[in-house]
């Protein structure tokens, strides 16, 4: 059987009078990496066959064999035994070749009405959309573990801190609240940019559409690429179908803004984890010794999060850097996008893998961090604000209790440690109900307004995000 493709090692075709050179072949080819998207390229064919076949353009026998093969095909690239030839390119061509070896002309077929230009934009859609929904499941685990450990922890008091200076008291589970809120907006991010990825480049063909007479309705309908109505969608100009990959970027966009919520969150994990703050232990397992020094547990996990947040958004400059004035329509510099996206993805999930089973196993020293906030003066604007419930202007009252700072500090005690004598020496009409003010526990419930730290809201906000993580 001669098998066109087999041949393209020597020429394209009959235009060509010689092959191109080993250093083009290696340089131009992709399946090393995009070999990957095999799933997508199969179930893309069986798709665009069905509708050939529906529409009377191939036959039925012609479906039955592409079927057939396509079938034995994923059998083969699952078990190992199918044989990528770099020769062939890429994913796609791999796998046509390997079709018409398998069935023939249906396999030569196959190719009706469609480009590897729609192919390879609906190819990464179609991967991609996968990837986002492991993405979304994932950002629900993690944002689920935060809130099993901030349930814990709502009378748990830290120092809030502004400028990394002890500014206000909060609980521990008010700032892992915080952390929630940014992975719940980094997965509407992901939602919407599914949506959007989500729509059919099929039926494009090479860039101007396809003079046979196609249902791409039923190809879109086929995939799943459909709105929440069961509309199917399609990309609606062929030109922009073939070439942009904006879905991609604003993927990779979403990522790296969820990368950097990770590296936040890192940065503080060994920041706590340190002995100078000793506000929290990592289990055993995330963390690692040193070669030379025994006594070191290291937040290795953490800071390699931190670092590799550098290269997501080192990706994404990548990518929107590749669409930069590109004339329309598909150009070979698209073929760049996939090791950036894949690399994206596989970092952007196993970080949130392990986040979510690192923070169940956080352990918390609040004895620590509530000395840390006894210490820092935590509740002064506290007493700011009960002299402003006794009458007195906010700036004269932010001036008094500067002055209270000051000689406590001088003293080396806390605010609540200077006797009632001497906190009345800075104003009189403070009382002996300041002592509940200047408690760090008085300083959590006075702030009890929607997204504030008093228990009482912070349990609130637990409930509302257990009730919408369901
Ligand atoms: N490997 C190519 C890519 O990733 C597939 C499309 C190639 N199309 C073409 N006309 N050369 O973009």
């Amino acid at each position: 059987m001669t098998n066109q493709l087999d041949k393209k090692s020597q020429a394209w075709s009959a235009l060509f009078s010689e092959p191109v050179s080993e250093l083009v072949q290696r340089y131009t080819s992709s399946v090393n990496f995009d070999k990957r998207l095999w799933q997508a390229d199969i179930d893309g064919s069986l798709a665009h066959a069905g509708m050939l076949a529906a529409q009377g353009i191939i036959g039925a026998k012609d479906l039955a064999d592409i079927e057939r093969g396509l079938g034995q095909i994923a059998h083969e690239i699952r078990s190992g035994e199918f044989e990528w030839k770099l020769a062939l390119e890429d994913v796609h061509l791999n796998i046509e070749a390997r079709l018409t070896q398998l069935v023939g002309d249906a396999g030569k077929r196959l190719h009706t009405g469609r480009s590897r230009n729609d192919q390879v934009a609906t190819d990464v859609r179609l991967w991609l959309r996968g990837e986002i929904d492991t993405i979304s499941q994932l950002l629900q685990g993690l944002q689920t573990a935060l809130l099993n450990l901030a349930a814990q922890h709502t009378q748990t008091i830290m120092p809030g801190f502004t400028h990394l200076q002890v500014a206000q008291p909060v609980s521990f589970a008010h700032h892992l609240l915080a952390y929630v809120e940014m992975f719940s907006r980094d997965a509407e991010r992901m939602a919407e940019v599914r949506a959007r990825t989500n729509r059919l480049p099929l039926g494009s063909a090479a860039l101007a559409g396809t003079s046979y007479p196609l249902d791409r309705e039923h190809v879109a309908r086929a995939l799943g690429m459909v709105d929440a109505h069961g509309v199917p969608q399609l990309c609606r100009n062929s030109l922009d179908a073939v070439s942009d990959r904006d879905f991609a970027i604003e993927f990779t966009s979403a990522a790296a803004l969820c990368m950097v919520h990770i590296s936040r969150l890192s940065e503080e994990l060994v920041l706590w984890m340190s002995q100078n703050f000793a506000f929290i232990g990592l289990a055993d397992r995330f963390t690692t010794g040193s070669s030379i020094m025994p006594q070191k547990k290291n937040p290795d996990v953490p800071e390699l999060a931190r670092g590799k947040t550098g290269r997501v958004v080192g990706h994404l400059m990548g990518l929107i850097t590749l669409m930069k004035g590109q004339p329309l329509a598909y150009n070979k510099d698209n073929q760049e996008d996939k090791e950036p996206l894949f690399d994206t993805v596989d970092t952007l999930q196993d970080t949130l893998r392990i986040f979510a089973e690192m923070m169940g196993g956080v352990s918390v020293k609040a004895t620590a961090m509530e000395a840390a906030a006894a210490r820092g003066y935590a509740t002064a604007t506290d007493l700011a604000d009960y002299l402003v419930k006794k009458g007195l202007p906010f700036r004269d009252a932010h001036e008094v209790v500067a002055h209270a700072v000051k000689s406590a500090q001088e003293l080396g005690i806390e605010l609540s440690a200077l006797s009632l004598d001497a906190l009345r020496s800075f104003n009189p009409s403070i009382g002996p109900d300041v002592f509940e003010v200047l408690s760090l526990k008085g300083s959590l419930q006075a702030r009890n307004t929607v997204g504030g730290t008093a228990p009482q809201q912070v349990q609130l906000e637990i409930a509302r995000h257990r009730q919408r993580l369901l």
